[in-house]
């Protein structure tokens, strides 16, 4: 059977323009029991559209894990490590994930009470709520009404010591019905967005980099970001923006000397721009919670001076001035009309470019709302590729 692509249905909200080649629905392939000639249609179809979706799909933990591995044969370990459920208990994900007992590479996420799943007698799960992280909250009159927010707009990715995962798999087992929501901006610019109730939002990091101005483009093209050992409990007692796109900066990370024992060596730099594998085009990929500092390479010889930032290069550290250039960079791609919220069906396998997408887990359940999903990425056995001398040369 040939495999069929379709693209995927987009909200009224959203650019068509910008979504030409994002997303694809994938027909006459088993994700579960492929060939490797199969594979190979479905890789580049993956680093192509940055998210693939297949429809009525069964799959089992083993399965998922293996098409995930396929992606990166000598990966092994989950992301941020295997059984994050034991330890690390400081780290802002640890409520949000549980560890398949015999496949440790795969992770339950969802809400409510799950029984005898996969050998886990009961499983108590927490779709993340705005409210344990964000600085201001929704009121609860508001709530009721169906406003919602952002989480937080992240990569899968330990960002220290381990290397951001290639692919992300999410796969819905168990998928809690309800109205729509409205995901509120509440940054002063009136913007909202009508999701499916617990969507997972997705923005291309390729349409991240091409929204920019020329000389934000010069920026990100010279730039690379320092990430903060062991970000997510360094981020632990701080608060996240209103769009969940960064951290307020209110001087509440843990100071560096009672983070657990780290090394500079294991702590990331990574370039702002990450080559696409397949059509070799720049995506903006960065963890905005987890930055702390930014290292910008001067002006390439011969290019012109007039209106560049930082045209002999710098070493930011201020943490408020490394977060709003940043943020300044990203915002504009988590418009309204940039976004792609999936109206998430019982059954739907989605297989995201973690390297070439951002995203976020989005709304709110109540805990009767039982909602179950496998999530499997693996730390990656190779570092993601910066822009090359002769991108420089083109957008600096
Ligand atoms: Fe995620």
């Amino acid at each position: 059977m040939a495999i069929e692509t379709i693209p995927l249905t987009l909200p009224p909200s959203a650019d068509a323009s910008k979504f030409v080649d994002f997303g694809r629905e994938v027909k006459g392939l088993n994700p579960g029991n492929f060939t490797p000639e199969e594979f190979k249609e479905l890789e580049k179809l993956l680093y192509k559209h940055d998210a693939l979706l297949f429809r009525d799909v069964d799959l089992s933990p083993e399965q998922q894990y293996a098409l995930t591995k396929a992606f990166d044969p000598t990966s092994e370990n989950y992301g941020h490590g295997n059984n994050k459920t034991g330890g690390t208990k400081k780290s802002i994900l640890h409520p949000d994930l549980k560890t398949i007992p015999h496949v440790p590479q795969v992770q339950l996420i969802g809400n409510g009470t799950v029984y005898n799943h996969e050998g886990l007698a009961e499983a108590k799960l927490k779709h993340p709520h705005h409210k344990t992280f964000h600085k201001t909250h929704i009121s609860d009159a508001d709530e009721e009404k169906g406003a919602t927010r952002f989480y937080r707009w992240h990569i899968d990715a330990a960002l220290y010591d381990l290397n951001p995962p290639k692919v992300t798999t999410l796969y819905g087992l168990n998928v809690p019905g309800g109205p729509h929501q409205v995901c509120r901006y509440d940054d002063g610019t009136g913007d909202e967005l009508e999701v499916p109730l617990g969507t997972t939002a997705f923005v291309s990091g390729r349409t991240m980099f091409e929204l920019l101005p020329p000389e934000l483009k010069s920026l990100a093209v010279r730039s690379k970001v320092k990430y903060a050992p062991h970000p997510y409990i360094w981020m632990s007692p701080s608060h996240a923006m209103p769009t969940g796109l960064g951290i307020e900066t209110e001087g509440l990370e843990l100071p560096l000397n009672e983070l657990p024992a780290w090394e500079e060596s294991k702590v990331m730099v990574l370039p702002i721009l990450w080559k696409n594998p397949v059509t070799s085009e720049l995506h903006f990929q960065v963890h905005p919670c987890a930055i702390s500092e930014l290292y910008v390479d001067p002006l390439p010889e011969g290019a012109n001076k007039e209106g560049a930032l930082y045209p002999d290069g710098t070493h930011i550290t201020d943490l408020g001035a490394v977060r709003g250039l940043v943020y300044k960079m990203q915002r504009p791609a988590i418009d309204p009309k940039f976004v792609y919220p999936h109206d998430w069906r019982e059954k739907d396998l989605v297989i995201f470019h973690n390297r070439g997408v951002l995203h976020t887990v989005v709304g709110a359940f109540t805990p009767d709302q039982v909602r179950a999903f496998h999530q499997c990425n693996l730390a990656a056995s190779d570092r993601p590729i910066g822009p090359s001398a002769e991108d420089v040369k083109k957008w600096a």
